[in-house]
């Protein structure tokens, strides 16, 4: 097991990265204020890891609420929130209840948005069983539902109190899952860090066949790079805005297509062909680096194009992202590889240029 940690004065946690730590209630204990806990996890995921989970925990003492929603990106809604309250409601769960995310970021996402509301804000435990949710979502506080308009556009920061990534979960993850998961893996070496780049470059093969060794060095670097950043920058007003790279096209495929069309992975896959396509295209990236990143990506199995939404349908959905200030998109840029920067004064046909190649 390796432990790190992000560093964020009273709100600090550790995040334990290994095989076996589904079991590892000793791990979760101390993090608990009364041994009750509510698991909230999916219809996919319970029959695979709830009972072995909440199995050990009870062994320890601990009363275990199971909440097993519906599985689906579409299910990132209120109604499916609302399911979470009332089984809280109906169990008398108080507030020293801690809730547990044992899923992939979309339960990680809703459980952490719902910790952050019920009563006020209740202390959460992120399980993330998905190599997506392992490198990014369950790190960093971010909690949200998504609106018909706009994805995760209701939400919170919500720091959780730990993050147990037991990699052996990794081993049930649906193919397509795993390359998605890989997209935000990219994306660390990309925004940061050009050696893991290379690495990524030189062991793609021994991650895709999911050797365990290649994916818990992956998933350690990725969680080292992005604590780093959350650490820099918590609630997201500088530097934390690089993690968005690829986001902005990605995001507006996402919402173009339709929730649960194309994975998250998918969509940010292509999204950073797309920022990679305008940062080459104003001259911050070399040919040569804009070749690598559309080679690896393409090599994972991810799109680097989407078909489906149209380049002025694109422009319109990411006019509405979050990520606009001030009637100005922001987009992050690659400088070079392990490089990122924020630019607010993309020209328009810069954009429309990239979206009419990579945009159909
Ligand atoms: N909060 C953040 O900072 C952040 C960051 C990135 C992404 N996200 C969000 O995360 C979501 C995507 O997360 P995801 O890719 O994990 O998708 P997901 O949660 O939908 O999980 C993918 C699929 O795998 C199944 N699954 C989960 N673990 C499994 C396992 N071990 N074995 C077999 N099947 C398993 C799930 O039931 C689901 O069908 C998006 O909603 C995205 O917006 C949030
Ligand atoms: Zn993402």
């Amino acid at each position: 097991m390796q432990t790190l940690g992000v560093a964020l004065g009273e709100r600090s946690y550790s995040i334990h990265i290994g095989s076996g730590l589904l079991v590892r209630a000793d791990l979760v204990v101390p993090s608990l204020t009364r041994k009750n806990v509510a698991v909230v996890t999916n219809s996919t995921v319970a029959p695979l890891y709830l009972e072995r989970f909440a199995g050990a925990l009870a062994r320890e003492g601990v009363d275990v609420v199971r909440i097993v929603l519906p599985d689906g990106e579409d299910h990132k809604d209120w109604p499916t929130l609302n399911q979470i309250f009332d089984a809280l409601m109906k169990h008398r769960c108080g507030r020293d209840t801690t809730l547990v995310a044992l899923g992939g970021g979309v339960i990680g996402d809703l459980a952490g948005f719902a910790a952050a509301t019920y009563q006020r804000g209740v202390d959460y435990i992120q399980v993330p069983t998905t190599l997506l949710s392992q490198v990014d979502s369950s790190v960093g506080g971010k909690t949200a539902i998504n609106h018909p308009l706009g994805k995760n556009m209701i939400g919170a920061f919500h720091q959780p109190r730990l993050v147990l990534a037991d990699t052996d979960t990794l081993k049930t993850l649906p193919e397509r899952e795993l390359r998605s998961g890989l997209a935000e893996v990219i994306k660390h070496g990309l925004i940061r860090d050009a050696a893991f780049f290379a690495w990524l470059e030189a062991n793609l093969e021994s991650l895709l066949s999911r050797d365990a060794e290649a994916l818990s060095h992956a998933v350690r670097r990725s969680v080292e790079i992005k604590a780093e950043i959350v650490a820099e920058d918590e609630r997201e007003t500088g530097v934390r805005r690089v993690l968005n790279f690829g986001h902005t096209f990605g995001h507006a495929i996402e919402t173009g297509l339709g929730y649960g069309a194309w994975l998250h992975g998918e969509a940010v896959a292509a999204g950073m062909a797309m920022a990679t396509d305008l940062s080459r295209q104003l001259g911050y990236l070399s040919e040569a680096d804009s070749g690598r990143i559309r080679s690896l990506l393409q090599r994972a199995g991810l799109p680097v194009a989407v078909k489906g939404v149209a380049p002025a349908r694109m422009r319109q959905l990411m006019g509405g992202d979050k990520k606009v200030k001030e009637g100005r998109i922001h987009f992050v840029l690659l400088e070079r590889l392990g490089a990122a920067t924020l630019r607010d004064d993309v020209s328009a046909a810069a954009v429309d240029s990239t979206l009419s190649r990579l945009a159909a």
